[in-house]
């Protein structure tokens, strides 16, 4: 692809810049940066910090009015440093061309989008992902991503979210790794490898964003935007982690975030943004503000104004300004009047230049437009394989009685009841801008596909008109045609396969829930079906714990398929028949009702833990303690026995603890050997347990392997109210097992 004169002649006139000594030595990409900043006037360097959002069809005429046509203006007088939801080699290109020819400097867009679980072909939503516990399968599903992305264009996705979460009332938990903070940083790590690659200067790898910096998660009562007051033990142990955890692993973006946490807006706040991300962990890529959340310090009651707001933005290091227009429009004078030292701007300028550098955008800033990549890659069929492993590997078996799962080919009249079975765009789940409706596989289909003989019947209308991404999900609560037939066609079946659950839509940003039932008529359909045949297959759809007690007590066999993307139908089709083997296990514990949210495995001891004769011990009054499926539980359709644990403390930095777990059924299967550790006494309490480590293994019908996991000093330790990082000496207790609650437990200590 050809160099535009322009930025050739940027690097001519780096040179021009640099004195002789430095000429002599090898440009590095800070030297490049820095070369490049001394030649930028003070509305170019703020014009680097700011991003707009696509406004006009960019092949089309160019905007004659209003806010589309000031961008425009903007973008080519260089006030512009990044675009966002412009998507297309063509339209990518276009904009480029603008910017790169027509501004005097020539400085290219970096073009970001949510690109969450894929592009054009999905795999399952994030949460489902995490189900895995398959690190490399999650690191190639973020492969494939970003394959598609940098094929239209993308040179930057706004993922991971790697957001811890315990409250499945909050919708954004279907775009995360679920409630652990272990689980979710090799998650967040594995995603970042897939996104970035080796080298950011490959066209088909793109840098990722590790966002919502910080603790958006903890948003109160799971409403979504709402306040978040956290201690530092919280912010410091759970919180952070995966964070740190993308940061070690190269990530070259962060994003704030929407929330105010212990009462300063995260995108106003310094100890985060500076003292922790760009101090103590030496992160030297950008930060980009959440979607106008610079401006949004306003109504926070943080900031007087917008200009306000972007003194305090940028002070606090949030490097650009995605939609507030506080940076372009105020932090010109902000600096001309002394509020904030120009030094600022020039950092957060190297910071969003480097990382434009290393994209390989000055080399060739049209590196990710090429059509025929493009039309190439766009659902390549060997991403369809990639998301089809990935959604298999996602499948949880929460409940198998009298193993009713798998089925056999043929041998059963069976039927096929819900409306989601027939459903090609919901199982496509949230966060999917870029992706085209109606793409998923859908369950009939993948039982067609599968040459299973089916009756089918919808039952009654569950979702009131076609969902998108920017409306509320209307659900059918009142219209009960379509139940009859069902419960007729259920009556004269051997089994009933029933689909049901959430709307893709109706989980992801601003779709909070405090009802977490199956929504609409869905139950009562199920109970009615109960009542003529209990032989129910329940597969579930869903993008974030359900409270299905009722189900869970009464129906035999149930099967999470949360949304799966776009293989959907084959992956549960290929399940329910035996020809995969489910693996998956809950990345988020299920409560058994809302009431006892927030409910999560590596909770803290109270006082009074025990059960008493009387009232005065921590629990409710109407509802048990325990959740109603646990952290890392999963059933297969084989069974594992664990034995002989040992644990080896001769070396105290590198504690090695073994178990064998044999394959004591009659498939072939994969279990995920979970390491939980509690430290029993500590300055600062530590959890009940939490998970320091974990290991999927594939072992054949009547297999023993042993597994060892080495717990190091990262994994004993903690932080305390401080930010220091402490392993204290002491006794720590040990579970070994299929999920947080069942296993072989044991005890060593550290010295
Ligand atoms: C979300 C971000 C997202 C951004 C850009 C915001 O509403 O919170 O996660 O990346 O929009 O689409």
């Amino acid at each position: 692809m050809k160099h535009s004169i322009k930025v050739l002649c940027i690097i001519c006139l780096y040179f021009a810049a640099m004195n002789n000594t430095t000429m002599a030595q090898e440009n590095t990409t800070d030297q490049k940066v820095d070369s490049l900043l001394s030649l930028m006037t003070l509305e170019e360097k703020v014009g680097q910090m700011n991003q707009y959002n696509g406004f006009w069809d960019v092949t089309g005429p160019a905007p004659q009015g209003g806010n589309a046509a000031t961008k425009y203006e903007h973008l080519k007088k260089g006030l512009v440093g990044s675009m966002l939801n412009v998507v297309g080699a063509e339209e990518v290109r276009k904009l480029q061309k603008l910017v790169v020819e027509e501004t005097r400097l020539g400085i290219p867009l970096i073009f970001g989008y949510d690109v969450i679980h894929g592009h054009k072909t999905l795999a399952p939503i994030p949460l489902a992902e995490s189900a895995s516990w398959d690190l490399e399968a999650i690191e190639k599903s973020a492969r494939i991503a970003a394959t598609e992305a940098s094929a239209v264009g993308l040179n930057w996705t706004f993922a991971p979210m790697v957001d811890i979460s315990r409250d499945p009332r909050w919708g954004r938990v279907m775009e995360g790794a679920g409630e652990d903070t272990y689980l979710g940083a090799q998650v967040a790590k594995a995603r970042v490898k897939g996104f970035q690659g080796d080298d950011l200067s490959q066209p088909n790898t793109i840098a990722a964003c590790a966002k919502h910096f910080a603790a958006y998660g903890f948003a109160e009562a799971g409403k979504e935007y709402n306040t978040v007051d956290i201690g530092t033990s919280t912010l410091f142990n759970t919180v952070l982690p995966p964070f740190k955890a993308a940061a070690d692993a190269g990530v070259r973006t962060f994003m704030n975030g929407f929330n105010i946490l212990n009462g300063i807006p995260v995108t106003g706040d310094t100890f985060l943004q500076r003292d922790i991300l760009k101090g103590k962990w030496e992160f030297d890529g950008f930060v980009v503000s959440d979607w106008a959340s610079i401006g949004e310090m306003v109504p926070h009651g943080f900031a007087n104004n917008l200009k306000h707001s972007a003194e305090l933005g940028a002070k606090a290091g949030s490097d650009m300004d995605m939609e507030s227009y506080a940076y372009v429009n105020h932090l010109v004078a902000n600096v001309k009047e002394g509020k904030v030292d120009e030094k600022i701007i020039d950092d957060a300028v190297r910071r969003i230049l480097r990382v434009k550098f290393e994209l390989g955008l000055f080399d060739d800033p049209y590196r990710y437009c090429d059509e025929e990549r493009e039309n190439e890659l766009l659902y390549h069929k060997d991403h369809q394989a990639g998301v089809l492993d990935m959604a298999l590997k996602s499948l949880v078996l929460l409940k198998n009685e009298g193993d009713l799962l798998p089925l056999q080919k043929n041998q059963q009249k069976i039927a096929v009841i819900g409306e989601l079975a027939d459903d090609k765009n919901s199982p496509l789940g949230s966060w999917r801008l870029g992706s085209d409706n109606n793409t998923a596989v859908s369950v009939l289909e993948g039982l067609t596909g599968l040459g299973i003989d089916f009756k089918y019947s919808k039952g009654p209308k569950v979702f009131n008109k076609d969902a998108n991404f920017l409306n509320e999900v209307e659900v059918n609560e009142t219209d009960t045609s379509g139940m009859e037939e069902a419960v007729a066609l259920a009556k004269e079946s051997e089994v009933v396969l029933m689909v049901l659950g959430e709307h893709g839509f109706q989980s992801g940003e601003g779709r909070s829930r405090t009802k977490l039932g199956i929504p609409g008529l869905q139950l009562q359909l199920l109970k009615e079906v109960y009542k003529v045949n209990q032989n129910i297959v329940l597969i579930l759809m869903n993008g974030r714990p359900l409270t299905i007690d009722w189900e869970a007590e009464n129906i035999p066999s149930i099967l999470e398929a949360w949304q799966l993307g776009t293989q959907t139908g084959n992956a549960i089709a290929k399940t329910l028949f035996g020809e995969n083997n489910p693996s998956g296990k809950l990345p988020m514990t299920f409560p058994r009702s809302v009431g006892q949210i927030p409910i999560y495995y590596n909770h803290f001891s109270t006082g009074r833990p025990n059960p008493e004769p009387n009232v005065f011990w921590s629990h409710y009054g109407d509802e048990k303690n325990e959740p109603l499926f646990p952290f890392g539980h999963g059933l297969s359709y084989t069974t594992f026995e664990y034995s002989n644990l040992e644990i080896d403390t001769a070396d105290q930095k590198n504690v090695t603890v073994s178990v064998m777990v044999k394959n004591s059924g009659e498939s072939d299967g994969e279990e995920v050997v979970q390491l939980y550790i509690h430290d029993k006494v500590a300055s600062v309490t530590r959890p009940v347990k939490e998970l320091k480590g974990f290991e999927k293994v594939s072992l054949a019908a009547g297999e023993t392997k042993k597994i060892t996991l080495v717990l190091t000093e990262a994994e004993l330790g903690f932080y305390n109210h401080s930010y220091d990082f402490l392993v204290e000496p002491g006794e720590f207790g040990v579970l070994v097992g299929t999920n947080s609650q069942k296993g072989l437990t044991g005890t060593f200590t550290i010295d």
